[in-house]
């Protein structure tokens, strides 16, 4: 009997190239899905726009500037225009936390369980599953940063060189910085130079390829006009992204040696010592809850 085909999947071609910490290539199916087509997203665009969900970037970025998005268009074109004139050099839209959308909600939950398996025996306890859709003419870039998320980064049309390094490689954002983002959202000392572009995994993905990045791992795009092909102008790329309870202990451990460093003490990074994170994990788990039920602190997002 023929193996029923799921039409809609992600998958590794060596099962064991997926590990939880290990940027790795893999393929997908996503490409015609009709949710990531241009009419349904610019239909997501125009819902998103009031929250802020839509985001855009100064068409002057480069892969080292800070990664500043703006929630209006710099160049003053609608969503409408925007899409009408993809192709153009200059179009680029980002669509933040489309999970909002129930229909969006599903399809990326329905995305990961096909790779869920995988996960769950090294990364269980998936939760807060969200997803950000990119759509660009090149010349593009997004500029270098890190996420608090893993993600599963699927290119859908159009081609893009992507790089990403190892989630604990401190020579291209040190401890501190990794610290600092977690647990006040500051990507200040998150910053890019040409020097560490060799120690990442690089790749030109087209549509059918993705790459996983493990929470924390630095990433940037850029997609240039020299590599447009006819009737091949625009870029369309989805991260899809989650939490689980080790990203969850993790930023935990954060927090209480946020505080730590905070009162002159040097703490451990997480992910360095098994036997000190299992210790200090209660006590930072104490400490993030106490925080928000005694002083009003509102933990972040994951924790
Ligand atoms: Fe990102």
């Amino acid at each position: 009997m023929q193996e029923k085909q799921i039409p809609f999947r992600i998958w590794f071609d060596n099962p064991s190239d997926y590990q939880r910490q290990t940027v790795a290539a893999f393929q997908h199916s996503f490409s015609d899905h009709p949710l990531l087509q241009l009419p349904r997203l610019q239909q997501l665009a125009e819902s998103l726009l009031e929250s802020g969900q839509c985001k855009f970037i100064s068409t002057e970025a480069t892969q080292a500037s800070p990664f500043d998005t703006l929630n209006r268009n710099p160049d003053g074109r609608s969503i409408a225009d925007i899409f009408a004139r993809i192709e153009e050099p200059g179009s680029w839209i980002s669509m933040y936390n489309v999970e909002t959308d129930p229909e969006y909600k599903q399809f990326l939950w329905d995305a990961l369980t096909t790779v869920r398996p995988l996960i769950d025996k090294q990364d269980p306890g998936m939760f807060n599953v969200g997803g950000f859709i990119f759509v660009s003419a090149p010349p593009s870039v997004t500029p270098f940063h890190i996420d608090r998320e893993n993600n599963f980064w699927l290119q859908i049309r159009g081609r893009k060189q992507i790089n990403v390094w190892n989630p604990r490689d401190r020579v291209s954002v040190s401890e501190q910085a990794v610290e600092n983002f977690i647990t006040q959202g500051d990507l200040a000392a998150v910053r890019f130079s040409e020097d560490v572009r060799s120690r990442s995994f690089a790749a030109e993905m087209g549509p059918g390829g993705g790459v996983y990045m493990p929470s924390t791992a630095a990433h940037t795009t850029r997609a240039e006009t020299t590599w447009v092909t006819p009737g091949d102008g625009y870029a369309i790329s989805i991260a899809m992204v989650f939490y689980t309870q080790k990203t969850r202990r993790e930023a935990n451990l954060y927090a209480l040696n946020h505080f730590l460093r905070a009162r002159g003490l040097n703490p451990t990074p997480p992910g360095q010592s098994a036997w000190l994170d299992a210790i200090k994990y209660p006590l930072a788990r104490a400490f993030v809850l106490g925080r928000k039920y005694l002083r009003g602190y509102e933990p972040r997002v994951g924790m």
